[in-house]
């Protein structure tokens, strides 16, 4: 329960996340224009008040795990300048019957008392806005999910800053809490051009020729940024360490011990890499080796359109009461 926490204090409900530690997200091309059209609509404040409308300010990001929802939440927050409370629902979900109602009441009351906005994110959703029951299996049990639910949509509805919620399971919200969200945006898979950016940014300081980087994002087909993320970070640690620890360092050694390490999620289909497997893969066949490294391109430029953690537009911003 979190009564025995100080009231006030947002970090009783999740953690902050400042705009500087932000990164700018690699999006597939529907994301992008989802995320531009939203961020225009938000800088176009006073002229969509002049016509009776206030911008969009409650999201619903759906995708599995590792498709980048929590960074591109994060990202969206830094653009505004605004920090994030990303608040999962473990802090507000309580057995006790009635609790979890009253800490939807008390992070709200939290979120309305801060001097500067927050832009609150809600993690893992699927739980807080799960479908109200009335099975009657087990009523003591979903009267308190009901209430909870009742609480968050008149919460959510009187509530006027950034909310952004995210969920692997949109089939399982109720209609009701999905209706107030005013934007869902569908966290696509990365397309073979992201694909190669993304590979590109976490393989650095090791640098391949474009061809080469082409074949390996064939290879990667349908993973996550995530995997590919994991799949650069495991290559880089393996060329470190490899050598000191006596690992066989052939490429097809390297990159079994990879596929073997780093799995897709189950509910994810399998990219090429796994279900070939690193010696008949010719994404991995087509790698130079050992890979070159370019120090001068470390760390990686700041990318231009990067946030600078300060808000794009600021004399344009604000939470609209
Ligand atoms: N679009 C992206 N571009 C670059 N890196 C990304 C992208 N999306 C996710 N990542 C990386 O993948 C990891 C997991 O992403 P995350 O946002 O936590 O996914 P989710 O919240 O959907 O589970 C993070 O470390 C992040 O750096
Ligand atoms: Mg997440």
């Amino acid at each position: 329960m979190l009564f025995d926490r100080p009231a006030a204090n947002p970090e009783a409900f999740g953690h902050l996340l400042r705009p500087a530690d932000a990164i700018e997200p690699i999006l597939a091309r529907p994301v992008r224009d989802a995320l531009t059209e939203w961020l225009t609509e938000i800088w176009s404040a006073e002229e969509l008040a002049e016509v009776g409308l206030k911008p969009r300010q409650k999201a619903l990001f759906h995708g599995g795990n590792g498709t980048g929802k929590t960074t591109l939440a994060h990202h969206l927050a830094a653009r505004l300048g605004l920090t994030m409370l990303d608040c999962r629902s473990d802090r507000i979900i309580d057995k006790w019957v009635g609790s979890s109602a009253q800490n939807v009441g008390g992070l709200f009351d939290v979120l309305e008392g801060q001097e500067t906005p927050l832009l609150l994110f809600l993690d893992e959703f699927d739980s807080l806005g799960e479908k109200r029951m009335s099975s009657g299996l087990n009523p003591g049990a979903e009267a308190h999910h009901n209430q909870m639910v009742n609480t968050l949509l008149a919460r959510m509805e009187a509530y006027s800053g950034f909310i952004i919620a995210a969920t692997n399971h949109p089939d399982k919200i109720d209609p009701a809490i999905w209706r107030r969200f005013d934007i869902h945006i569908h966290l696509a898979l990365p397309g073979p051009h992201e694909v190669r950016r993304i590979l590109k940014r976490y393989f650095a300081p090791f640098v391949l020729p474009d061809a080469a980087l082409t074949a390996f994002a064939e290879s990667l087909e349908t993973a996550t940024p995530a995997l590919i993320r994991q799949v650069c970070e495991s290559l880089k640690r393996q060329i470190v360490l490899g050598p000191k620890a006596g690992w066989a360092m052939e490429r097809e050694a390297v990159f079994a011990r990879i596929v073997a390490a780093v799995q897709p999620h189950a509910d994810a289909g399998k990219p090429r890499l796994w279900s070939l497997g690193a010696a008949a893969d010719k994404g991995v066949a087509a790698l130079p080796w050992p890979f070159e490294r370019d120090l001068a391109a470390y760390p990686p430029e700041p990318d231009p359109g990067a946030p600078s953690g300060k808000p794009d537009k600021p004399s344009q911003l604000r939470v609209v009461k």
